[in-house]
């Protein structure tokens, strides 16, 4: 894994906006051309609109005018002692804007890190191929 890309992930850490269950996320993107885009949660009082720090970063990266295949690494951490890996919701946004074979580590704050590749975090997903 990169370092600086967890370095990055984690200098956004206390950016994220979790007034209500103050559980710190943040993501970072290395992209092929050697930049990171980074990305943190941030709640709603309205909960239900609380967006992960892995979407955020996502959306970001598609904001900025990257596509899917611009993507070469992901990081996801926290301030917790254990690991935390993406949601439900936030597997199946990066099943579809991240590829399939990229590496996503996810890194707690003891500096352990678990690796899948993004295929393995949503088996039998749904994807444009349903529709
Ligand atoms: N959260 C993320 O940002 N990413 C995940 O993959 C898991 C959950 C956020 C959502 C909410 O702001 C907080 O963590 C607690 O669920």
């Amino acid at each position: 894994m990169n370092k600086e890309l967890l370095q990055a992930a984690r200098d956004v850490l206390d950016n994220a906006y979790v007034k209500y269950s103050n559980f710190h996320v943040a993501a970072a993107l290395k992209m092929k051309d050697g930049s990171i885009i980074t990305g943190v949660n941030v709640e709603n009082a309205s909960f239900g609109l609380s967006n992960c720090a892995e979407r955020t970063a996502l959306f970001t990266a598609r904001t900025q005018g990257y596509v899917k295949d611009d993507i070469e690494e992901v990081v996801v951490t926290t301030k917790q002692a254990h690991l935390v890996s993406p949601c439900g919701a936030c597997r199946q946004v990066m099943s579809e804007l991240v590829p399939a074979d990229v590496n996503v580590h996810m890194v707690d704050a003891r500096d352990r890190v678990t690796t899948l590749k993004n295929k393995e975090l949503l088996p039998y997903g749904f994807s444009d191929d349903d529709l």
